[in-house]
């Protein structure tokens, strides 16, 4: 068994590290990883790690202990090999959160046909969103030619559909345009396409770098696109919102400085500039949220009921995926080597915007 750690406090810094397996117990299965998508909301995992309580997910077993090395966790597709759970069989497949690992031990709990829990002591008191398993050749029509493209946006159009959806439940919060920052990023595309869809939704504008300017404009989801270095083209007399997924918090805080009363709200989403991180917002207290997708989730969850969710949900990815998909391209990465090898071009943002990277075991 293998697995691919990261140091805590250094995450650029990875290697691959062989580690023992032991013996399964009683309900417990062995998980094969066969795939999984590799993008900068899993760096943001190594950023947040200590904050959110990523790091627990999968401990780094290893003789070196758990307190200096961590698992950054990835979404994508793992195949029973070997089961003592009486409801599991080998051969099922299933796609949720795992780590970047040859293999991992679960303990299925609260199965049905379509989904578990992986119940494991460590994982308890963490988010169901994560511990969720889906039993997907249960799945009417399950195709795996749309494996690679579920990795990909399931996560990251999940949360668009959540910002949308908590945007709207606030009536916008009376803005007539939403400001997105990393806007090349694929949870940012899934955010601005599901606010063109809105009839009488706000406007689309986003902020990306100058090297991402161009391939962004080409997808055409945007009303307006600037760069982190020249803001002056935007309208700053209309009522905005802004949603972060970048936190860059020095163009947060020019934006707001700009705006005066016509900014109304700041979401802030994700970290892809976490080198910037750490600093505060300028902004009054109650104009702003740091916002966690399982948490929208498990709200809607409630009021909605699952299958309403997923419904709508399903809906939303589809039609997303569908404008994305003629732009972008997937690159199969080899293994864990060669996620090793491409991990620090993720953490740097180097990967171009429109490439889906796919680590394939
Ligand atoms: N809160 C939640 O529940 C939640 C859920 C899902 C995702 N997110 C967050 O949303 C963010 C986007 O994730 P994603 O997977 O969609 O990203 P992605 O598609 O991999 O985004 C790549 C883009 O991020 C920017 N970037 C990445 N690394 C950078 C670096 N080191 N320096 C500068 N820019 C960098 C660049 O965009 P620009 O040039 O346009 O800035 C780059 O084109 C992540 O922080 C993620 O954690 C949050």
């Amino acid at each position: 068994m293998k697995q691919f750690q990261v140091q805590k406090k250094q995450f650029v810094e990875g290697e691959v590290r062989a580690l023992q397996s032991g013996h399964l117990r009683e309900g417990e299965v062995t998980l094969k990883v066969d795939k999984f998508a590799y993008t900068a909301n899993n760096v943001t995992y190594a950023v947040a790690g200590n904050m959110i309580g990523y790091w627990q997910f999968f401990p780094a077993t290893s003789d070196r202990g758990v307190t200096e090395w961590g698992v950054i966790p990835v979404w994508g597709f793992a195949d029973v090999i070997e089961s003592s759970h009486k409801e599991i069989p080998v051969g099922d497949r299933l796609f949720g959160y795992f780590p970047p690992a040859t293999h991992v031990v679960m303990r299925p709990a609260k199965v049905s046909e379509h989904q578990w829990l992986d119940s494991s002591e460590h994982r308890r008191c963490l988010p169901t969103a994560y511990n969720m398993y889906r039993r997907v050749a249960n799945e009417p029509g399950y195709n795996r030619a749309f494996d690679n493209a579920r990795m990909i946006f399931w996560p990251l159009h999940m949360t668009a559909f959540c910002i949308v959806d908590a945007l709207e439940m606030h009536d916008w919060r009376g803005a007539e345009q939403i400001i997105i920052l990393s806007a090349s990023s694929k949870t940012s595309l899934g955010l601005a396409i599901g606010l063109h869809n809105m009839a009488e939704g706000p406007k689309a504008i986003g902020i990306t770098s100058s090297k991402n300017l161009e391939t962004t404009k080409d997808l055409g989801v945007y009303d307006e696109l600037h760069t982190y270095d020249d803001l002056s083209g935007i309208d700053m007399s209309k009522p905005v919102v802004i949603v972060d997924m970048s936190g860059s918090i020095s163009t947060v805080n020019k934006l707001i400085d700009s705006m005066g009363d016509q900014l109304k709200y700041v979401i802030q989403v994700g970290l892809t500039h976490w080198d910037q991180a750490g600093q505060k917002l300028n902004i009054e207290k109650g104009k702003s949220e740091f916002f966690f997708a399982p948490g929208h989730m498990q709200v809607r969850i409630k009021e909605w009921g699952g299958a309403e969710f997923n419904e709508k949900v399903s809906a939303y990815i589809q039609n997303s995926v569908a404008k994305i998909s003629r732009w972008m391209s997937y690159e199969k990465v080899e293994g864990l080597d060669g996620l090793m090898a491409i991990h620090k071009d993720v953490c740097m943002g180097n990967i171009p915007a429109n490439k889906g990277l796919v680590v394939e075991m």
